[in-house]
């Protein structure tokens, strides 16, 4: 809504839908509450909005619906219904002032959608309140890095849009020519290409910045040694040292059971067994080495299973559900020794389970390959989703809101929450636009795709626990 108003509204029909489809009307009521006392700006953005309602910019509401239309896929709406005589009322002094639309709207519309919400489509910003804004200084950082952020997530994106056959990556020179060559050239993006893209604003931007941001940064491990990331070490070395340390924990129970309903998602038990680890921990059983806190796993089973069959009917996404088991030998180093990957199961006689072991000749080596492949996949994606976006932005959305709510800007413990809570906000509403909006970067660049976002809240439900979050209760519960 407009200025510094708070509003709440209602709706009732004027007419009986009959069996076949008619239109008919709704009539919706939103009732703006006054400030008792407005200061000067927001007088002055009072009129400037009342200027523009008169001019035809007007206030527009949409009815959603909570069935889906069958050719657009989306939800059914309503007309754009314009709320009336906004302008008129702009010297209206009472405390509470009701406005009306009326909607049109097919009798098989169904029920409006209550909890839905429309997003405010850029380049218009989101609303956040002033002082969790940006200062000029932060902008200026993020912007820099946006830019980067939008070459290293967009462009593979818009490469494989581009290419005739809608392949990312044919062979693995062109992962390393992201380094070397550089991602315009990569493109082929001359002139003649650039004015018939239909993102020529973010392109021409790019290709005016410095050659230093076209290039990826190469990874410090990459500068070192080029064949690094095949190797099981450093598979293991990322496990609490790469970008994801916080989902390792130490293996108490072998095998691992499942937590999900087995009635939906078949046995909860897991396919890994002694024999398949047991002559990989120096001589030790599998239970001497729970005891000795030597066994530890990356357990993706019970977050990525549920959401196995929609993710692998998407078009060129595929994915299991993994585990990983991790020893940690007497150089101090750990070590994976099993990967299981399941699928849901199909049948009663198929199996949905199996486990890989590190290679013992060059097809094997191989299998093992990928397993790791696709546990770096499933690891990327309960990072972003689980552990960045729901565990550092979105869930401390409601405590930087209540803070500023409750809280004097005096207050001791509002003083202490003030630098962690600083710009949040403004990052998650650029992110609800650019990064995790339904068609953005996530969706089109990670493995879950569209149910990217269904994964992250069913993660908030199954395993985010206030209590839980802190050091060193974290580290003491893995
Ligand atoms: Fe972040």
């Amino acid at each position: 809504m407009k200025g510094s108003s708070s509003s709440s509204s209602s709706s009732s029909s004027s007419s009986v839908p009959s069996e076949k489809p008619v239109k008919f009307k709704v009539r919706a009521v939103v009732t703006v509450r006054n400030k008792i006392k407005e200061d000067f700006k927001e007088t002055f953005v009072k009129h400037l909005d009342a200027l523009t309602d008169r001019i035809g910019r007007n206030v527009v509401l949409e009815l959603f619906s909570t069935e889906i239309d069958p050719k657009t896929k989306a939800p059914k709406k309503s007309n754009e219904a314009v709320l009336k005589d906004w302008s008129k009322k702009t010297n209206v002094k009472a405390e509470r002032v009701s406005y009306t639309a009326e909607f049109t709207v097919d009798s098989n519309f169904g029920e409006p959608d209550i909890t839905c919400e429309s997003r405010i489509e850029k380049p218009l910003p989101m609303y956040i309140p002033r002082d969790e804004r940006f200062e000029e200084s932060k902008k200026n950082t993020f912007s820099v890095k946006r830019l980067k952020g939008v070459l290293h997530n967009l462009l593979p994106g818009l490469k494989s849009s581009l290419s005739a056959h809608n392949q990312d990556f044919n062979e693995f020179s062109d992962v390393d020519g992201l380094y070397s060559v550089g991602l315009l050239i990569k493109l082929g993006l001359q002139d003649d290409v650039l004015k018939k893209l239909p993102l020529p604003k973010i392109v021409s931007k790019i290709q005016e910045s410095s050659q230093g941001i076209l290039k990826y940064d190469i990874p410090k491990i990459i500068s070192k040694d080029k064949f690094a990331w095949l190797r099981d070490d450093e598979f293991a070395r990322q496990a609490v040292a790469g970008v994801n340390p916080v989902t390792i924990e130490r293996l108490t129970v072998f095998p691992p059971v499942s937590k999900l309903d087995p009635e939906i998602y078949g046995p909860q038990e897991s396919a890994l067994k002694e024999e398949h680890i047991v002559h990989q921990l120096n001589g030790m059983t599998v239970q001497e080495a729970i005891d000795e806190n030597k066994l530890y796993i990356i357990d993706y089973h019970d977050i990525y299973l549920p959401f196995l069959e929609r993710i692998n009917a998407l078009d060129g996404r595929k994915s299991y559900a993994t585990r990983t088991i991790y020893f940690l030998t007497p150089l101090g180093t750990l070590k994976p020794v099993a990967i299981e990957l399941s699928l849901p199961p199909s049948g009663p006689n198929t199996p949905s389970k199996r486990v890989v072991t590190p290679a013992l000749d060059a097809t094997t080596n191989w299998t093992w390959m990928l397993a790791k492949a696709h546990v770096c996949s499933n690891d990327a994606g309960v990072h972003q989703l689980a552990h960045h976006w729901l565990r550092t932005h979105a869930s401390m959305e409601p405590f930087i809101l209540s803070a500023h709510r409750q809280l004097s800007a005096m207050h001791p413990i509002f003083k202490l929450l003030d630098p962690h809570m600083r710009y949040t906000l403004e990052i998650n509403a650029l992110a609800r636009q650019s990064l995790i909006n339904a068609d953005g970067v996530i969706e089109s660049c990670f493995t879950p795709g569209r149910y990217a976002m269904e994964i992250s809240s069913a993660a908030y439900k199954a395993s985010w626990r206030f209590d839980k979050e802190s050091l060193p209760q974290d580290l003491i519960r893995r």
